[in-house]
Formats: C-alpha cells, structure tokens, sequence
C-alpha cells in the first residue's frame, strides 16, 4: 500500500490516501462477552473519573456490555462520552423469535454500535458471512454502526490462506453498497483470548489487505472507514500494534474488563 502512510501525532493518525490527508479517530471498543453484573458498572465509573474531557480525548470510547446491562451503561455513559454497543443482533427488527434483541431494541437502549459476526458468534451458532450480512444491513437501518469482525484460523494462517480467507469474508459480510459507516474489526481467531498476537509486519500486511479491499468496493467511504485490530489486545503491546499503519484502534476483549486495563490502552495510543 505505498499511497498510504500514517504518522503519528499528539492526536488522530493522519494518513496520507492517494495525496490527501484524512484522520481517522482512533476508536477503543470493549467487547465484554458474557461478562459483567451490576457491580461492573462501577468499572464504567472509573473510565469516567479518569478520561479527559471528550474534546481532548485521544481515541472513542465504546463499552459493549452484555444486553442485560446495556440500558444502564448507555445512561451513564451518556454524558460523559463513551458510548455503549451490543454484542450481535436479529436481522428481524421485531416479531416472534424468542430470546433475540433486534437492532432497534438495541438502539432504544442506547447503543451506538453492535459487534456483528465476531468468531465466537460464527463457532458457537453457525453464523454464515450471509446472516453477518442482514444483520450489518438490520443494523444500519435502526441507525446503529456495526463493526463487522472478520479474521482466520490458525489454520488458514499456516496454510497461507488468511488474506483470502479474510477477503472472502469481508466479501459475504458486508452490503454490497454503503451510504453510511460502518467499522472492521480483524480478530485472527488464534489470538482471541490466547495471549497470542500476529507479528507487527502480518497485522500491517492484513489490514493493508483489508483497507485495499475497502477502497475498491466502497470507495472514499472505505477509505475512511475504521480498521480495529482484535485479539490478545492488552497494555504491554498496544502501543506497538495501534502505530501500525492502517490500525485505526482495537475490539478489547479480556483488558476492556477492567477500566484500569482499558485506560492503560488508552494511553498506550496517544
Ligand atoms: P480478547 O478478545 O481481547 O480477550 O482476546 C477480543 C475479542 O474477542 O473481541
């Protein structure tokens, strides 16, 4: 990608495409799986306590929490900035189908965003790229951004196939046209949970890849779109890995449990 550089600044990444400048801000989202009660709220305290202001802030603050508590740190977080998101949604905006929260649902309770397709969701219920794909289109509809993960097996990494495997499911994922935005999230499989990250050179290679990928299908809107980085994201190597060019935040899973973890993220990327 040589039309492409990022330096680093006291603020956003500016990134050179194709001769002219544009900053995406970097965004910090928590993923907190099905983790959290009550007493987790006071986590989203101490984020509150400890952030600077919105207009100094460095990077975008969302909490994704379990549904059960979305409500509740939507509205404390509300006017302070951080914005909250959910985990998956129907592709139904309503109707008989037990034990599902639709896109609007989410968004009545606050949310901003909705993770969609994250591999623990592909593994554990079968989610296809096409069923990815209505909820993406479900999601923009009820005005919510979904940031649409997508990553390989360590398989498909040994064997040289995860810039394909990716590309394939960026394909089968994503409408096929945009009017609004929408965020990445390239999650190697192998890395969520596991201590385990990819090299610097194979994180900058993919979401190169993914960037390339975004240009072409969707033009000055893939251009600008968010690239987060998933997977065994912690304190001690986001530094490193939120300078990579086109590394435009990260998808924080374990370390997003704890607000002193995800603030130490957050310093790691100004
Ligand atoms: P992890 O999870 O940071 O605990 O590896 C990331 C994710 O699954 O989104």
């Amino acid at each position: 990608m040589p039309w492409i550089s990022v330096r680093r600044t006291s603020h956003w990444m500016h990134k050179q495409v194709r001769g002219r400048t544009m900053s995406i801000k970097p965004l910090l989202a928590g993923n907190w799986k099905m983790n959290g009660m009550a007493e987790s709220l006071s986590e989203i305290d101490l984020l509150i306590a400890s952030l600077p202001a919105e207009a100094d802030r460095v990077a975008d603050i969302l909490i994704c929490p379990p549904a059960t508590l979305l409500d509740r740190v939507a509205q404390k977080g509300a006017p302070h900035a951080i914005m909250a998101g959910g985990q998956n949604c129907h592709m139904a905006q309503g109707g008989a189908h037990t034990g599902d929260i639709s896109a609007l649902m989410l968004k009545d309770a606050g949310a901003s965003h909705v993770i969609l397709g994250h591999s623990e969701r592909r593994s554990d219920h079968h989610e296809t790229d096409g069923l990815v794909r209505a909820k993406a289109e479900s999601a923009i509809t009820a005005g919510l951004i979904p940031i649409v993960c997508v990553g390989e097996t360590l398989a498909e990494r040994q064997n040289g196939v995860a810039q394909t495997v990716v590309e394939h499911q960026l394909e089968g994922s994503l409408p096929p046209t945009l009017t609004t935005a929408i965020v990445i999230a390239y999650e190697p499989v192998w890395a969520i949970g596991t201590g385990k990250v990819p090299g610097l050179d194979d994180i900058a290679e993919m979401h190169g890849s993914i960037r390339e990928w975004l240009q072409n299908k969707y033009g000055s809107l893939g251009e600008a779109t968010p690239i987060l980085y998933g997977g065994s994201l912690k304190p001690d190597n986001a530094r490193d890995i939120l300078a990579v060019e086109n590394v435009d935040g990260g998808l924080i899973g374990g370390a997003s449990l704890k607000a002193q973890d995800l603030l130490a993220i957050y310093a790691a990327a100004q």
